[in-house]
């Protein structure tokens, strides 16, 4: 799988993939990243790549003619998903990086001052996400998170497959607590049925304890839970 970063800042991003589970998923050849700049497109004399809006308004918009020389190269290149970031886009959720895994390319567009051109939008989007009700400096950010959420279901970047199916929203339900070893640490004590190594009543437990927590955390997605386990079945 590739990613191409279409970005002003491609330092915010290369970081990321420069250590742990994403730098060697990247050494073993399980996906790979590039970018593009819009500032080497801008065919004006400055490189300029932000305008004032049409119409007023605060702040800078990024403008169409360097996204837009950008974003056909890329496409003339050959077949990739492209998907913008911004808080006003569908809100990004597991099964979206789950689908998102199955492509071959995608390129994330990261816009920066008060957003993008909406014509480079409409003309360019396959998608457009957020990743959450607040408003961050540019897109970078959503980038990788979005790009963390996909590589991971990719087979062979996880050391344990089970990790991905245990995991929270797999079900609707959160992911019921971990306890590393010591199972005794600074007088607290993990759940002593974890301890007693009988499997199936660990999972009883799991279970249980899965559903607190979605209760507490996310009524919702238990509710939705309940809904698909009596109804859909
Ligand atoms: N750009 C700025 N804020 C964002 C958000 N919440 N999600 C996606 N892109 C963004």
């Amino acid at each position: 799988m590739k990613f191409t970063y279409v970005t002003l800042f491609h330092g915010l991003i290369d970081g990321y993939f420069q250590d742990s589970i994403l730098k060697r998923a990247m050494a073993k050849g399980l996906f790979s990243v590039e970018y593009l700049n819009p500032r080497d497109y801008s065919t004006s004399k400055h490189k300029k790549v932000d305008d004032t809006a049409v119409g007023g308004g605060a702040g800078m918009v990024m403008t169409p003619q360097p996204l837009f020389d950008a974003l056909n190269e890329l496409r003339s290149r050959g077949d990739v998903h492209i998907i913008f970031t911004t808080p006003v886009g569908k809100p990004f959720v597991q099964n979206d990086a789950k689908r998102l895994a199955t492509k071959a390319h995608v390129a994330f567009v990261s816009g920066r001052y008060e957003g993008i051109d909406e014509r480079v939008i409409e003309t360019f989007a396959d998608e457009v996400f957020s990743i959450g009700d607040y408003v961050l400096t540019g897109g970078e950010l959503p980038s990788l998170v979005m790009s963390d959420a996909i590589v991971r279901n990719i087979e062979g970047v996880l050391g344990n497959a089970d990790s991905l199916e245990t995991e929270s929203f797999e079900t609707q339900l959160l992911e019921a607590p971990s306890f590393g070893k010591p199972p005794v640490y600074d007088g607290k004590a993990a759940p002593s049925e974890y301890l007693k190594g009988n499997h199936s009543k660990i999972a009883a437990l799991k279970f249980a304890l899965s559903e607190c927590k979605t209760k507490f955390f996310r009524p919702e997605q238990l509710l939705q839970h309940r809904k698909r386990t009596f109804y859909e079945k």
